[in-house]
């Protein structure tokens, strides 16, 4: 049997069906990190990491035979790949299978935020309805999509927001070549030019923080914030300052800052729509990020080159 180390939470779905080939050591929690390294640091050959919870460096360097990190996710962020990839250690993730759902997600929320959709419900459950009608929305189509971050995701919501109507305009660090869309050459030009701003860039440590006030300012008052990327994008107490002084008009966010926490003042603003963190979360979506992890690591430990590698950084 292959030695491997779990370091996040994966479902089953993903777990049982690995369990006949690999010895699994669960390293979500230990309460004895140094003792459990030292007895089986020597044999784990493959780390299972996801999306949030993925090994450091000091993890990475203490496992002389590691020889892959499977992440069951697109995020590679949570993983130190740089110390990975020093090492010749491979990093796989699951691209491609997961596009379409959290596309759906953001499409959804673009929908929301402007036409009110989660204040109305609650306004109907806690009885408000019997006493009057719900403030107006306000119509998203033809209105300005602004894509931070023009990568797998932000094309398929381009593609969806264009047949709800919107205009879409995108800053994005790689040039993107002939694309129907306006490429503006700053966040800030974006943000200026939209009225709602769809975060999907990927976390890593240099977009810490750049959605910032300047950002919300630029956005203006009209302006809605969605984020299904990675919640330290946005600079959270900058997010929860413009939404309490009105500085932009309201936001739906599926990630957060130091999830699963999320800061008290936006639980509790009518303006804000919060989901906990489900872009991928369907069994289509879920049962296909698993067999992709399964398939990358069958094929490497067969020593054939993987489906999905991380590509260098
Ligand atoms: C998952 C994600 O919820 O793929 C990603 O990067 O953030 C999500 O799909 C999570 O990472 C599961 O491990």
């Amino acid at each position: 049997m292959i030695d491997l180390l779990q370091v996040s939470p994966l479902p089953p779905l993903l777990t049982d069906r690995l369990k006949d080939v690999y010895r699994i050591h669960d390293f979500v929690s230990p309460k004895d990190p140094d003792g459990l390294l030292d007895r089986i640091g020597g044999d784990v050959r493959g780390i299972l990491a996801g999306g949030m919870k993925g090994p450091n460096a000091n993890l990475i360097n203490r496992l002389p035979n590691l020889e892959i990190i499977a992440s069951m996710s697109v995020g590679f962020d949570a993983t130190d790949v740089v110390a990975a990839q020093a090492r010749g250690v491979i990093v796989t993730h699951t691209p491609e299978v997961l596009t379409g759902d959290v596309a759906d997600l953001a499409m959804t929320f673009i929908l929301m935020a402007p036409r009110r959709i989660g204040e109305s419900e609650r306004f109907l459950r806690s009885g408000q309805w019997l006493k009057g009608r719900m403030d107006l929305g306000t119509t998203v189509r033809g209105k300005r999509l602004g894509i931070l971050g023009l990568g797998r995701i932000g094309k398929a919501v381009a593609k969806r927001a264009e047949v709800f109507g919107l205009a879409i305009g995108y800053y994005d660090i790689k040039p993107m070549g002939d694309l129907p869309y306006h490429s503006y050459p700053t966040l800030k030009d974006l943000a200026a030019a939209s009225d709602i701003l769809l975060v999907a860039c990927d976390g890593g440590p240099g977009n810490r923080g750049l959605v910032d006030a300047e950002v919300f300012d630029a956005l203006g008052p009209k302006g809605y914030l969605i984020n299904t990327a990675r919640g330290q994008i946005v600079d959270q107490p900058a997010l929860v300052a413009a939404l309490r002084d009105g500085r932009i008009a309201g936001a739906a966010l599926d990630v957060f800052d130091g999830e699963p926490e999320v800061p008290a003042e936006l639980m509790a603003m009518e303006n804000v729509t919060l989901t906990p963190h489900i872009a991928s979360s369907t069994h289509e979506t879920r049962r296909a990020m698993a067999d992709l992890v399964v398939e990358n690591l069958r094929l490497h430990f067969a020593g054939k080159p993987v489906l999905t590698p991380v590509p260098p950084q």
